[in-house]
């Protein structure tokens, strides 16, 4: 099968005007107020940021926030991390991609595990970041990975990582993977691939939402990378994390919760890649790896066309504005054009829809996560 890289999508994201929500300027009295245990009842007060330029925030309740997004537009809930982007950033390069060690790793893909794994992953009610299904579904995950770490991992390799459940505000846990040389200390510069455990319904937060493609796809995608990292006994040279973000359809709370602290630790990002939609392979299309052009790093995004030239047979390119806002360098590879786009959030997003929704085109995703890591830390 050809693939070809898509130069250039700029998705329709952020440019959205929100004059009839109403405008309220940023003051800290505000944010202090509602920063803290805010509980999501449909009347609390967010503060919402709906472009990443100079846009004044917005004061909505849950409920106008959800209903924004159920319209389509695309924002930031800034209510407990106002100040992302407050510190100077390192600026790293990516050189021609030289890895001896890729293939060997690729090798041990499946498209199996995946499919198990997000069989299970939809099998929730919902996803959403302030349910117990949301949050049941978290617990599975850190279980599953601990899972494979136990079953798979080799001794050199065990003291390297650890898998940690971050807790938030609401009911559901993000987690992060963190495999790093015995060397390493925390203020060295990592490595991350992301992608959002969360699902929602646009027509209520009760309803269902099995999100197979958003974002239970990049869930597993970045899962069976972790797999073939295991075991192929990869040993990172420079720190690498496995991150999956609560509350993204929420407005990208886990992520800004999990930056917000990268930078007020001081901490610096080689580079950051989100992976949020991997699984759907439009029928009668040539099959692509596209990459989002707004809200990115320029250097990075070109890098993964260098990886899938290297790695694969070709002729021929969400939560990582998070990552953007604070100055990190990102990318963000995605299934194709956005023809899927009527399936997800709601109850049709799920892993039997349609024969377009592929496990074997995730295959391109997981090969591009585990190539690009390898490339990033292991010199
Ligand atoms: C939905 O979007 C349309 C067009 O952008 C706008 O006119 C309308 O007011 C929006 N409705 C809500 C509920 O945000
Ligand atoms: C790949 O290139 C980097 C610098 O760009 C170098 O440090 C490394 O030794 C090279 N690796 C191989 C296997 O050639
Ligand atoms: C850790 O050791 C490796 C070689 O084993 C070296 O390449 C790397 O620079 C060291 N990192 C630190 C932070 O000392």
């Amino acid at each position: 099968m050809l693939l070809s890289i898509l130069p250039a999508i700029a998705l329709a994201a952020w440019a959205v005007g929100q004059d009839h929500l109403g405008q309220a300027p940023l003051r800290h009295t505000q944010v202090e107020k509602h920063a803290d245990g805010e509980g999501l009842g449909p009347e609390s007060l967010r503060l919402v940021q709906f472009t990443l330029d100079d846009a004044a925030p917005v004061w909505l309740t849950e409920r106008q926030k959800l209903a924004a997004k159920a319209n389509n537009t695309h924002f930031m809930d800034i209510t407990d991390t106002p100040l992302l982007g407050w510190s100077p950033k390192s600026c790293f390069s990516y050189p021609a991609p030289n890895s001896t060690i890729v293939r060997g790793v690729l090798a041990h893909l499946t498209t199996a595990e995946p499919q198990a794994n997000l069989e299970h992953f939809t099998s929730y009610h919902n996803r959403y970041y302030d349910s117990d299904t949301g949050k049941a579904s978290a617990e599975w995950l850190h279980a599953r990975i601990v899972g494979y770490t136990d079953a798979l991992v080799s001794k050199t390799q065990k003291a390297l990582i650890s898998a940690e459940a971050i807790q938030h505000p609401w009911k559901q846990n993000s987690i992060v993977i963190r495999m790093a040389p015995l060397n390493a200390s925390l203020t060295d510069p990592v490595t991350i691939i992301g992608a959002h455990i969360d699902s929602l319904n646009h027509d209520g937060v009760l309803l269902g939402a099995p999100g197979a493609d958003d974002d239970g796809s990049g869930t597993v995608t970045i899962l069976e990378a972790y797999r073939s990292l295991l075991v192929g006994n990869y040993l990172p040279v420079s720190p690498l994390e496995f991150h999956f973000y609560a509350g993204e359809e929420g407005g990208l709370r886990g992520s800004q919760a999990l930056v917000s602290r990268y930078e007020n630790a001081g901490r610096q990002v080689r580079g950051m890649v989100q992976f949020d939609m991997t699984a759907w392979h439009k029928a009668g299309t040539l099959e692509t790896v596209a990459i989002i052009t707004n809200d990115v790093d320029p250097a990075l995004t070109q890098f993964p066309r260098l990886l899938v030239d290297r790695y694969y047979p070709l002729t021929g390119t969400h939560d990582h504005v998070s990552w953007t806002k604070a100055g990190y360098q990102t990318a963000h590879p995605v299934e194709g054009l956005q023809e899927h786009i009527h399936a997800i959030h709601g109850t049709l997003d799920c892993i039997d829809i349609s024969p377009e929704f592929s496990f074997h085109h995730m295959r391109q995703f997981c090969k591009l996560a585990v190539a690009f890591v390898i490339e990033v830390t292991s010199n």
